[in-house]
């Protein structure tokens, strides 16, 4: 009995933690429109009713923020070029938990490099990267390096040097032990969907060794440059030193130059008589 009692306030606040998380989710009732006009398609996005104030609006595509505003309106509107247009959208109304709309728009892919040109040192592996967030999402990918007699097809394993990974929204070639002579050059990665293909071109330098080595070069170089200076200007200058030495080996310093000034003066004193 006393176990049944202590229980019993439990099991309401479960129930009415379980109600509030019902309530909130009506209130977020977004209705949503796709609408072609002219050379845009128009999302559209809007909730029928909201108990709290709204604060602004977000929009994203693909986990990447868009757009964000600060208004407080019921209705929230993006525009993208019809080219752009493949993807999965979301609109949020602001703050959070207020409401939220997914929508998703079919079209070609849009492939993209993730970096339009790389570079890296010889020896070294380098990754180049491609990316679509497009819908339907690309389901295959090719790479492939423009030369002057064509396309070289890259084969995954190849050489034991290339390799391929893929994800739906993205794919990766990496190169281990880049050559100076055979790697350098354009690549292009082309994806495919339901909808069609789009393909980008990285570029990729390759540096040799030893140009990575010039500025070092360079300091050591400055470095011989400035002890052989020093070496140099100690080596003048010794043999005045040892002059001087031998000169005032046998007498003070300081009486050879008050002998001097003494000459001097006799001299001065000398002159007008
Ligand atoms: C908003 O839409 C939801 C789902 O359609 C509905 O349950 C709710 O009553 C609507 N609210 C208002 C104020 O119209
Ligand atoms: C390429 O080969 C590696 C193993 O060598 C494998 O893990 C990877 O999934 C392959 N990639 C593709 C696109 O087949």
């Amino acid at each position: 009995m006393m176990g049944d009692m202590a229980a019993a306030p439990l099991v309401v606040l479960g129930l009415a933690l379980l109600l509030v998380e019902g309530a909130s989710a009506e209130v977020g009732s977004v209705s949503t429109s796709i609408e072609e006009v002219g050379s845009k398609v128009r999302l559209t996005c809007a909730l029928n009713h909201s108990d709290t104030q709204i604060t602004g609006h977000r929009w994203m595509k693909g986990g990447e923020v868009l757009k964000e505003d600060a208004l407080t309106d019921l209705k929230m509107e993006y525009e993208v070029d019809v080219a752009d247009r493949a993807g999965k959208y979301s609109c949020l109304f602001l703050p959070e938990s207020v409401g939220r709309g997914d929508l998703a728009v079919s079209g070609p892919p849009k492939v993209k490099a993730v970096k339009r040109s790389e570079k890296a040192n010889e020896g070294d592996p380098v990754t180049l990267a491609c990316k679509s967030d497009s819908f339907p999402p690309v389901t295959s990918w090719a790479w492939y390096k423009m030369a002057d007699s064509g396309h070289q097809d890259i084969v995954n394993g190849s050489q034991n040097r290339f390799f391929v990974s893929n994800s739906e929204a993205r794919s990766e070639l990496r190169i281990k032990k880049l050559n100076i002579k055979s790697d350098p050059g354009k690549y292009v990665c082309n994806g495919t969907s339901s909808q069609g293909s789009d393909k980008a071109v990285i570029t990729l330098r390759v540096h040799s060794r030893l140009a990575a080595f010039w500025p070092f070069l360079g300091i050591v170089m400055e470095v011989l440059v400035l002890v052989a200076i020093i070496f140099f200007y100690e080596k003048c200058r010794q043999p005045e030193e040892v002059v001087d030495d031998d000169d005032t080996g046998t007498e003070p310093p300081k009486s050879s130059g008050h002998q001097l000034n003494n000459e001097d003066k006799s001299v001065s004193q000398r002159n007008p008589t």
